[in-house]
């Protein structure tokens, strides 16, 4: 069973191998969305971009591939953010919510995430 590390929150979360990375998030409480996805996200349809979030870690396909739709859409962005409405969780990983404005001891947090075994 998969772990999602959620570093920001601090958390470690099972789910099932192909669940949706955004249904995981809301469903443990995680803070996947800022004041502009609280008040209005597009409910996964991959059109608002505010599901932001970057893959700190994981083996290679930990999550599907990008969709064309999230490549259109993160263009521009660093390679390891993802749209969680778009991605399927295939294996653990860690994932850091809201990196477009990450905490200020982002760094600290995702070298301790790292420092400890994340089961497959
Ligand atoms: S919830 Fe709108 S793009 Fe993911």
């Amino acid at each position: 069973m998969p772990i999602v590390r959620f570093v920001r929150e601090g958390r470690d979360v099972k789910c099932l191998s192909g669940e949706n990375l955004r249904e995981v998030a809301l469903r443990e409480g995680m803070e996947l969305y800022g004041f502009k996805g609280i008040i209005g996200n597009c409910g996964g349809s991959g059109q608002c971009i505010t599901c932001l979030v970057s893959i700190e870690g994981g083996k290679g396909g930990s999550l599907s591939p990008m969709t064309n739709l999230e490549k259109q859409k993160l263009k521009n962005r660093p390679k390891n953010w993802r749209l969680a409405c778009q991605a399927i969780v295939k294996s653990s990983l860690i994932v850091l919510t809201k990196p477009q404005s990450p905490p200020s001891n982002a760094n600290s947090l995702i070298k301790e995430a790292l420092s400890n075994d994340l089961p497959r």
